[in-house]
């Protein structure tokens, strides 16, 4: 199966920096990782701008990308308000986004769990009816900054719902970075006996360390074969304080060459793009890029 890859930087990276990279250079971004060879960018959010005002120029983002057919442009929405916004600027695919835990879903987006699901089965109907595509994020899916521990089969029975509406994919995501190797085979093994693995896409940030490992093995052991990712590693969420950037997508994308996977993203194209926002990248590949 041909690894798909989601560039999450432009959206996780960029919401959580303190520096304004300016609208031109996004667009400069977001127009070199067009030609990377990853399969989909996640390019901004249309969600408050006051709650996340590092990317309140998504419009006009989305006016000036030049798009490569062969990739897919896609946006966090939260509401209808969100929806309607990225639908007047051809987004093609509406990412709605809910959590595991409770306390983080409120802080987040200032409602319940319940009241997010019921949002959604809007949104995803209108995006349906509009021949978009749909994706649905589960963050901390793992762990809570605040509530600790999260229960495997709560992931589960959210993601359930989320495909009754009908969305294509559901990002699990581990907003801590906290999952273990351990923790992803067990919540695979229970959402893989109801859910099939097209299905599941797999968003891990690095804060301790595991990232990579628990690719392996999701990947290895139950053929997992789509993956977020962010150029640099830059990655975050404000209401999650401490943790650390999402997966490089060039960590990620060297492991998966060494393992003989289906991937075809050049990395040297990565970091190129990654350096215009004049950023030190936080990964592995950029200190060795000379050896390989
Ligand atoms: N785009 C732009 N503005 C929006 C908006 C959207 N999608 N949704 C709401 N707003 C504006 C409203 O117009 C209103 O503005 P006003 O005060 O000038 O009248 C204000 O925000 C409050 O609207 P309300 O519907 O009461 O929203 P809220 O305050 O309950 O916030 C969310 C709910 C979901 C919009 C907000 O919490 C949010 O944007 N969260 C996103 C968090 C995020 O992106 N986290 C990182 C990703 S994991
Ligand atoms: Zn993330």
């Amino acid at each position: 199966m041909k690894i798909y890859i989601t560039e999450v930087a432009p959206r996780d990276g960029l919401q959580n920096i303190n520096q304004i990279i300016n609208t031109e250079k996004k667009i400069e971004f977001v127009n070199k990782l067009s030609e990377t060879g990853v399969d989909e960018i996640e390019v901004s959010s249309f969600v408050s701008p006051k709650v996340i005002p590092q990317l309140s120029d998504a419009e006009e983002v989305f006016k000036s990308i030049k798009r490569n057919n062969n990739v897919i442009y896609s946006a966090l929405v939260p509401n209808e308000k969100g929806l309607e916004r990225a639908l007047n600027v051809s987004v093609d695919k509406i990412s709605v986004f809910t959590s595991a835990s409770e306390t983080f879903n409120l802080k987040n987006t200032n409602s319940t769990i319940e009241d997010s699901l019921s949002k959604f089965k809007n949104i995803i109907k209108i995006s349906k009816e509009s021949k978009k595509l749909t994706r649905a994020y589960i963050s901390t899916a793992f762990w809570c900054p605040y509530e600790g521990k999260i229960n495997p089969y709560k992931v589960k029975e959210i993601a359930i719902k989320l495909l009754e509406f009908g969305v294509d994919e559901i990002s699990i995501g581990d907003t801590v970075g906290k999952a273990s190797p351990d923790e992803v085979s067990e919540l695979l093994e229970i959402i893989l006996n109801d859910i099939h693995h097209d299905k599941i896409v797999l968003h891990f940030h690095t804060t301790y360390g595991m990232a990579m490992a628990n690719v392996y093995v999701a990947y290895k052991n139950f053929s997992i074969y789509k993956f977020d990712s962010s150029a640099g590693g830059l990655g975050g969420c404000p209401f999650v304080p401490g943790a650390k950037g999402n997966i490089a997508t060039e960590d990620l994308v060297y492991m998966l060459k060494r393992l003989n996977a289906n991937v075809n993203v050049d990395i040297k194209k990565i970091l190129m793009a990654f350096n215009v926002l004049e950023i030190e990248p936080q990964s592995y590949i950029s200190k060795v890029i000379n050896l390989i």
